[in-house]
């Protein structure tokens, strides 16, 4: 429990909840609130690909399995799938749903699903009097100086824009509604069980432990030791999105552990974890305008949400281990 919320008998709408963070979400309240009533909406995964090979979606039914709840699949750019949230009354909001995928570049697409149906969602709170809390982006920094924080932003790609539009708007919504609560988490580098379906946008945590299970040598960047990120831990975001119910002002939050970190540093924990002794192999990083640091400046989520972050990558990557084992084990895409 992270905080004094009681959030049974409260109507829940988790928006992309068949994705990573929101199916954790969903079994957050499912497990702590049994009397919840939790609704996940998601367009879930069709067979559609962007053209760089990704899914347009990565919504996955396996997210789900236990979760007791109702699910609707729905798209939030469709009015039709929306409407279908007018039956209920909604107490909070938690908007995850988004083409997530930073390195998709058709600008029309990300801006109509990420930014347009942003607005109904806002309605949708508004009429609801819902506590709104949306998934902004360390992205909207691009590849500003460590450490980023709230205030200066220069995304550098179509989806970093994106998420910095979203919360503009949201700012703006605030001001002309003072009595919503309406917060943004600008999540660094997530990772944690449920990512698995992301495929390749999934955190280098998994992607590297999978590489080093199949008895391969982690393949990582020439210079990884200089490319660092704000790596946080499943547990911590949900802390974060918890927390963000109940802020002392509305805004748009950091949420990173305020430590940066090497993708070198992820590999060794692994290794360690995993008792290998492969070494580490390089290759030419083919990214142009690839953040090379990043490092929340975390100090406003603490002052206004109450939000500190207890897992480091070690204890994040420990917690993790046995469930990256399963899902080599076992799951097909
Ligand atoms: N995971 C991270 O490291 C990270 C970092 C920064 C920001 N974020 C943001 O947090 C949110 C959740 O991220 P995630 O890692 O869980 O990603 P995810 O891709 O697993 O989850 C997004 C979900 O939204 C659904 N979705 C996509 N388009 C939709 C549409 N048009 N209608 C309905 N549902 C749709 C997808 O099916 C998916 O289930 C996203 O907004 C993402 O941009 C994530």
């Amino acid at each position: 429990m992270y905080n004094k919320i009681d959030f049974n008998n409260k109507t829940i709408l988790i928006l992309g909840g068949a994705g990573f963070i929101g199916s954790n979400l969903a079994f957050y309240f499912q497990e702590n609130f049994p009397y919840s009533k939790v609704i996940v909406f998601d367009c879930f995964r069709s067979d559609e690909i962007f053209p760089n090979g990704n899914l347009k979606s990565f919504g996955h039914f396996n997210n789900l399995i236990g979760f007791k709840g109702e699910v609707i699949c729905g798209n939030i750019n469709n009015q039709t799938d929306l409407a279908l949230l007018g039956d209920y009354k909604f107490d909070y909001i938690f908007h995850q749903a988004a083409i997530s995928d930073t390195r998709v570049y058709d600008q029309e697409i990300i801006m109509k699903t990420n930014v347009n149906s942003f607005y109904d969602l806002l309605a949708i709170a508004k009429k609801n009097k819902a506590v709104m809390i949306y998934a902004s982006s360390a992205a909207t920094y691009g590849n500003l100086p460590s450490p980023q924080a709230v205030g200066k932003e220069c995304p550098e790609n179509p989806y970093g824009f994106s998420k910095y539009i979203m919360d503009q708007i949201a700012n703006r919504y605030s001001i002309e509604n003072p009595d919503l609560t309406i917060v943004g988490l600008r999540f660094f580098n997530v990772y944690g069980p449920r990512e698995y379906y992301k495929v390749n946008t999934s955190s280098m945590v998994i992607q590297l432990g999978h590489q080093i299970l199949d008895g391969k040598i982690p393949r990582l960047f020439k210079g990884s030791d200089q490319i660092s990120r704000d790596f946080i831990y499943i547990d911590d975001v949900l802390q974060a999105s918890i927390k963000a119910c109940d802020p002392k002002q509305n805004g748009t939050y950091n949420v990173g552990t305020g430590i940066s970190r090497s993708f070198q540093d992820i590999a060794d924990i692994l290794q360690k974890e995993l008792g290998t002794d492969f070494g580490t192999e390089y290759f030419p990083n083919p990214y142009d305008g690839y953040q090379m640091h990043t490092q929340a400046n975390i100090n406003t989520s603490k002052d206004n949400l109450g939000f500190e972050p207890k897992v480091s990558l070690e204890q994040g990557i420990k917690s993790y281990i046995s469930e990256i084992k399963r899902l080599h084990k076992t799951e097909i895409l």
